[in-house]
């Protein structure tokens, strides 16, 4: 589904550039459960910046469903990222003055559709992720672990094709971290959903099918998971 192919990334810093990805070349296949590992520093979120069509500044191909993004306008890429990938962050990443409701509603807002269909769906996806009868709080009314509920309904609501989560249990406890994992591969189960998270956490990497790890902008060694 997703394929890098000798990509480089360089970040121009005054007279001098960086060459922060190295000759990555990855594969993701549709379903699959990928977890993303290395040091602080190490290009992990320079490599889904680009995985997540917000940046294109990259030297080399990125084809994903059999198509080149490259040439895209930013109105088109925009488009396609709404439509196709579900970000999760590790500080929610919600706004403080709106509603659940409202938080949850955004990806529908740009997707065009109507304030009733918008907020069924809203609550059905609070649902899936176990969030009942909050749709009218502001987020700082809940917990991390619930913050991080809201944030996954909100990458979910438009069914997207895959999820991208950068350290998404970063700021919670061991066993709210489990829940999060737990929902993550429940969606990739049953909705088939193909998950990409970045993590330092070993017990979360190991949850996963596969591990990548990067090392100063290099792909340095991948393993396979063997669940029983
Ligand atoms: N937009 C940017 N401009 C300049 N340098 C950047 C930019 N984004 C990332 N970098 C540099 O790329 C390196 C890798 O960063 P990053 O991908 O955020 O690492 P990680 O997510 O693994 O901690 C860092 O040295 C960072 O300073
Ligand atoms: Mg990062």
């Amino acid at each position: 589904m997703i394929e890098l192919v000798d990509v480089n990334r360089h970040f121009k810093n005054g007279n001098e550039t960086n060459h922060i990805l190295k000759d990555i070349n990855l594969r993701i296949e549709a379903g699959e459960f990928v977890a993303i590992m290395g040091p602080s520093g190490s290009g992990k979120s320079t490599l889904i910046n680009i995985l997540g069509f917000i940046d294109r500044g990259y030297d080399g191909d990125y084809q994903f469903g059999g198509a080149n993004y490259k040439e895209k306008s930013d109105n088109a890429l925009a488009e396609i990222r709404n439509e196709t990938v579900g970000f999760v962050f590790q500080n929610f990443k919600l706004i403080q003055n709106n509603t659940i409701l409202e938080n949850v509603s955004i990806p529908l807002l740009y997707a065009g559709l109507g304030a009733r269909q918008r907020k069924q769906r809203v609550i059905d996806v609070l649902h899936q992720v176990g969030l009942y009868d909050k749709e009218n709080l502001v987020p700082n009314k809940l917990s991390g672990g619930q913050q991080q509920r809201v944030a996954i309904a909100r990458a979910i609501v438009n069914q997207p094709k895959f999820i991208i989560a950068d350290e998404p249990t970063g700021a919670l406890d061991s066993k709210t971290s489990q829940d999060i994992m737990d929902l993550f591969l429940q969606l990739n189960k049953e909705r088939g959903t193909t998950m990409i998270v970045v993590t330092h956490d070993p017990r979360v990497a190991e949850q996963a099918d596969r591990v990548i790890h990067i090392l100063d902008g290099r792909i340095q060694r991948e393993e396979v998971n063997q669940h029983e």
